[in-house]
């Protein structure tokens, strides 16, 4: 069998070699690996492969301290160095800059690195399956439905694991009183407070038999506080739907970031742990309060970080964003922290931005969109606003390079643009890219 050096990783996590002019993707491989192939898919100009035998492991190579590490499909990288990691999400933002932004010599920092590599997430969604009687909390196999048990995850925050064990243990108990119909559980930590809320996914409209078992994990279970019910009626791939409700305690936690006290409900997005958000709202500050920005635009909000970090430091701020539970937080967190200058508006960012731009004015917009990016004609508007400066925080390097090349052809130009690395052992990168008039 023929021997395969392995050279540099992947956007999708892989390891990429070369055999007979074709490249490989290789599952689990480490750049500097030299390995024999087994081949799970071959076509014309590309194939993907796992190791057969590795010959010769590379430097760059780790243990991995997670059980169920290359069965999970969580994490892709546990077996490569962090200095490895930081290195490739680097080259990911250079080389989207490049091939995609049409950026010659892109000047890119070094990853940042705000977050510990383990024990980070403050929220981990358990997908739920009834085996045998017993409820099973894991994660999906990368690519498929089927589901590897895994009731603790090594990225996940301590707090949560007892949690999810209080809650199979609550579940099995409700056997026959609806405890069956559960497809999700996630478990969310305020980690500057230490609070914890549960919320259970069902079909169903009723969860039975849910008030007494949930107001009896609340009154056991330490730092719980509160249980909430989501009812997802469609059966495809997005975890909650738009109802919730508590049925016992609470149905949110509060975090601390920086000075100030954030509302974070069961749904809405908050980012995934709180240095990371510290890292990006203190960077994007800096930027807005260079010369100080008085009026920012905050285009996809979540539950107003960059708002609330602003208005803090006396800035004017809308913040708009598509998801009622968010933009529900992020109104609860200005009147908790006192800040009137801070206001919200609920929904799209695309068809509000326009109007925004016109009647706010704002002389510093932060966008912060999910992984699609910006839409093409939302790109446009903000290439010719009157702003001077505009922060881009993306988690896809891809899209922000398609978007940075619109916004830099209407005049904007890059200050400064940050890879961040606020998921340690995943190949996910954030990049802040600060750009200015
Ligand atoms: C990456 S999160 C950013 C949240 C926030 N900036 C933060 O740091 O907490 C992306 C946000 O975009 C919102 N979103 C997605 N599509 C949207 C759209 N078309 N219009 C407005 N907001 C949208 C989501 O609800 C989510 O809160």
């Amino acid at each position: 069998m023929t021997q395969v050096t392995l050279t540099s990783l992947a956007a999708r996590g892989q390891a990429v070699g070369k055999e007979d002019g074709r490249v490989v993707f290789v599952d689990g491989g480490a750049p500097g690996d030299v390995a024999e192939l087994e081949y799970t898919r071959v076509r014309k100009n590309h194939a993907e492969a796992r190791i057969g035998r590795l010959v010769t492991p590379s430097a760059q190579r780790v243990t991995a301290p997670c059980p169920v590490f290359g069965a999970c499909g969580g994490c892709q990288w546990q077996h490569v160095s962090e200095e490895a990691q930081r290195a490739a999400k680097r080259s990911f933002v250079v080389e989207s800059l490049k091939r995609i932004g049409g950026i010659e010599s892109p000047a890119v920092e070094a990853t940042l690195t705000p977050v510990p590599p383990y024990g980070y997430r403050n929220r981990v969604i358990h997908p739920i399956e009834w085996r045998e009687g017993r409820p099973v909390a894991g994660f999906y196999r990368r690519s498929s439905h089927e589901l590897v048990e895994a009731p603790v995850c090594a990225v996940a925050r301590p707090e949560i694991a007892p949690v999810v064990a209080a809650a199979l243990q609550g579940l099995t108990r409700a056997t026959g009183a609806g405890g069956e119909s559960v497809r999700h559980l996630s478990v969310r930590v305020g980690e500057r407070t230490g609070e914890t809320l549960l919320t259970f996914v069902t079909g169903e409209a009723a969860f039975l038999g849910a008030e007494p078992f949930a107001a009896d994990l609340v009154a056991n279970v330490p730092g719980l506080a509160g249980v909430v019910h989501n009812r997802q009626p469609d059966a495809g791939n997005t975890v909650f739907g738009a109802e919730s409700r508590a049925v016992a305690g609470l149905d949110h936690v509060r975090e601390r970031i920086r000075d100030l006290t954030f509302r974070v409900s069961a749904t809405a997005f908050f980012q995934v742990s709180a240095p990371g958000a510290e890292a990006l709202a203190g960077a994007v500050l800096e930027f807005l309060s260079g010369p100080k920005a008085s009026r920012v635009l905050d285009l996809f909000c979540g539950g107003g970080l960059f708002s609330l970090v602003a208005a803090r430091a006396g800035a004017t701020t809308l913040g708009v964003d598509s998801a009622a539970a968010a933009i529900h937080d992020a109104r609860v967190s200005a009147e908790w922290n006192q800040l009137p200058d801070a206001s919200f508006r609920c929904g799209d960012g695309e068809g509000l931005a326009e109007e925004a731009l016109a009647s706010f004015r704002p002389d510093a917009v932060v966008v912060d969109p999910p992984r699609q990016g910006l839409a093409r004609s939302l790109a446009e508007r903000l290439a010719s606003c009157a702003a001077s400066r505009l922060a881009y925080v993306s988690c896809d390097p891809a899209t922000l390079a398609r978007d940075l090349k619109i916004l830099l052809a209407g005049g904007w130009r890059p200050v400064k643009i940050t890879p961040v690395d606020l998921f340690p052992q995943t190949f996910h990168v954030e990049t802040i890219a600060l750009l200015s008039r």
